[in-house]
């Protein structure tokens, strides 16, 4: 027996405090019983139905994709604009992304039915490192760097991204390329982090989440995790 919350995320449906407000407004029906106290239990073998979905056990299933730039990461839009599901027509798992990347941000997105992980992986204590290599309006000054790098406060909250690097000057077409890496996964924090000293951002790709890269990916492109590297990511999170 395990807490519904957590049976529900686990069957991939939604994130675990999705699951919670789910059952605060009396959508959780168990056995036919409307189930809203947050502490109780239950199995896979009980009935369990969420807004009129039946809740099942499903496999675990985890993917890296390389987004390309214009599409959306939520799981539909009321837009009609490209999703990230819509590179993931085979995959019959309901998977959703892990966080979130802009709608003109490029590069390193997880996927997975797995709710348990992907909020491991998005919370801010597991400090997974997440690389970007930002282009930027303007001469990025070595001043300007050191001011990120002591921390900005944003929501908040002071933010101090683990490394900044001025990488690059193109005093011709006046843009800098800067390479930062941060932790928090704070909405736009990259973006918000360079505008706070006067850059906005042309172009941002992630390259890296943790020990994961691109390699081997074109855009658009998507791999599934080894076993091996789902488990790594999860030592990681939790021995911060
Ligand atoms: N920071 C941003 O500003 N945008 C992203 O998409 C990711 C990180």
């Amino acid at each position: 027996m395990e807490r519904l919350q957590k049976l529900i995320a686990e069957s991939g449906y939604c994130s675990r405090r999705k699951a919670e407000e789910l059952m605060k407004q009396k959508k959780v029906v168990v056995n036919g019983k409307i189930i809203s106290e947050l502490g109780t239990k239950a199995s896979f073998s009980d009935e369990i139905i969420v807004e009129g979905n039946l809740i099942e056990y499903q496999e675990k299933e985890y993917y890296l994709f390389y987004k390309p730039r214009g599409v959306v990461c939520t799981t539909s839009d009321d837009k009609g604009r490209k999703t990230v599901l819509d590179y993931f027509d085979d995959v019959q798992k309901r998977i959703y992304p892990v966080g979130r990347l802009d709608y003109d941000t490029t590069g390193l997105l997880l996927l997975t039915n797995d709710g348990e992980f992907a909020n491991l992986m998005m919370h801010p204590k597991s400090k997974i490192d997440k690389f970007y290599v930002a282009k930027v309006e303007g001469i990025v000054t070595g001043d300007e760097v050191k001011k990120i790098k002591a921390g900005i406060r944003i929501d908040d909250k002071k933010i101090y991204p683990s490394r900044v690097k001025l990488k690059k000057i193109d005093k011709q077409k006046m843009t800098s390329i800067v390479e930062i890496t941060i932790h928090d996964g704070i909405n736009h924090e990259v973006k918000r982090l360079m505008e706070y000293v006067g850059h906005n951002v042309i172009k941002l790709k992630r390259e890296a989440f943790g020990f994961l890269t691109l390699s081997g990916l074109k855009s658009g492109e998507k791999r599934r995790l080894t076993t091996k590297e789902v488990k790594q990511l999860i030592n990681m999170a939790i021995n911060k």
